[in-house]
């Protein structure tokens, strides 16, 4: 059984989709002025934008370059989102991950390494192609990469990001965990946990006060089931899982573990299952798609992570797939559920603005005779009745009936929009 304060959370984040209203409702209300001190007009309240009300998309240097990306790199990232229309599809934020920090000097400010010589000019180059620039850092004295954190000096570190025309932060648990959660609280986890927790706010603070709309992206791997508790201190998204590689294996093992997560995301407050790895590794054409469209079902962060100036065409088209980027994108924000299972056929669904549906059946079974016939159960939908639909994969109309037989490959996908489905 879940302790009730967690539960107590739970409900509080349901309730109440982040507004900046209720952001700013959050914080501990100040002592009442007696009535003679009462001020005649309240003081104006500075009105942070609101960010991430569908899930960020973009591109992050992190799962095809890791501690190979400079600004060199980021630049041409950056182009090729113009150039491959992916910027048009609506990829937007250009994201600098682990490795480009350098050493702080004896104000505490910190510096850029080498390989980012003028990060101001960067982000204003980025800016200038009409997209928005994001940057990593640890709530830890160093990241994961062993280069310096943010520990003692969150805001001087988000004074810079602002300085500098920032638009997202990722930020990671890292060194926090053994040189901090666990030195302050050997042996208590509970308290543990509390210290991380405040470690995040310390931060979600910090770029309040800056005034600028900086998307907050935590990276705790879902420790303490953040998807309780991120909410309410600032957090935009939320990894909901380890790292993601580039291998069906880790892709379906992360997709499984969205299951049940579905309540917790919503306009301005996301589950992250991690960024893409379309286009990487050993991921099939197929497992791209899955990959891809799953992400879209679960109405994930659609951060591309791949070689760009080298994206093959299919690739490409997957990537930009405007049908199921609206998906993902969907006003109404509702993240799609694991409705029922039938061996190795998976069906989810997630409801769509305007009383739309989507639908995904993907074949999971890794061996090449699960090609099997599967009769999809619309009623398990709520569905009564044949369904026109389309097919987004393919761009044709659909009919799904009841107990209709499909056989879809090993590792494969239909995706099918129904906008006015009956029920
Ligand atoms: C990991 C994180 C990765 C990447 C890496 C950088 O903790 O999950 O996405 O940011 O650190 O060092």
């Amino acid at each position: 059984m879940r302790p009730i304060a967690s539960l107590l959370v739970t409900a509080f984040v349901l309730a109440s989709p982040l507004t900046t209203t209720n952001l700013l409702a959050q914080t501990p209300a100040p002592a009442k002025p007696s009535a003679a001190q009462a001020p005649k007009v309240k003081a104006a309240v500075p009105q942070v934008p609101q960010v991430a009300m569908t899930p960020p998309m973009g591109w992050n240097s992190w799962n095809y370059f890791a501690d190979k990306v400079d600004d060199k790199g980021i630049r041409a990232a950056a182009d090729q989102m113009v150039a491959t229309g992916m910027k048009d599809a609506g990829y937007n934020y250009v994201n600098i991950d682990d490795t480009w920090e350098g050493e702080r000097d004896a104000s505490g400010v910190l510096h850029t390494n080498a390989k980012f010589p003028d990060m101001k000019a960067l982000a204003d180059y980025v800016h200038s192609k009409g997209l928005k620039i994001g940057i990593y850092s640890s709530p830890g004295p160093k990241t994961c990469g062993g280069y310096a954190g943010s520990y003692g000096h969150e805001l001087q570190d988000a004074q810079l990001y602002a300085s500098w025309g920032i638009d997202y932060l990722k930020y990671d648990l890292c060194s926090f965990i053994g040189d901090v959660m666990q030195k302050q609280a050997p042996n208590d986890p509970a308290a543990q946990m509390r210290i991380m927790q405040d470690g995040y706010e310390k931060m979600h603070q910090a770029l309040k006060s800056t005034g600028r709309p900086i998307v907050y992206s935590y990276c705790t791997y879902g420790w303490d089931a953040v998807w309780e508790w991120g909410p309410k201190n600032g957090a935009n998204l939320w990894r909901t899982t380890g790292d993601i590689t580039p291998d069906w294996d880790r892709m379906y093992a992360i997709l499984s573990q969205q299951s049940g997560l579905e309540k917790y995301a919503g306009p301005g407050h996301w589950n992250d299952p991690d960024m893409l790895e379309v286009g990487n590794g050993k991921l099939s054409l197929s497992e791209n798609r899955v990959h891809f469209s799953m992400w879209a079902m679960l109405a994930a962060p659609l951060l591309a992570g791949n070689d760009l100036p080298n994206m093959k065409p299919e690739i490409k088209a997957i990537l930009t797939n405007r049908d199921v980027i609206a998906i993902d994108q969907d006003k109404l924000g509702r993240q799609a559920a694991h409705v029922y299972s039938d061996g190795e056929v998976e069906v989810w669904a997630r409801p769509l603005a305007g009383g739309a549906m989507a639908v995904a059946v993907v074949n999971v079974g890794s061996d090449r005779y699960t090609t099997h016939p599967f009769h999809l159960n619309l009623a398990k939908l709520g569905l009564t009745g044949p369904q026109k639909g389309k097919d987004l994969w393919t761009g044709k109309d659909v009919e799904l009936t009841n107990g209709e037989a499909l056989a879809l490959p090993s590792h494969d996908i239909l995706l099918v929009r129904i906008d006015a489905p009956k029920k």
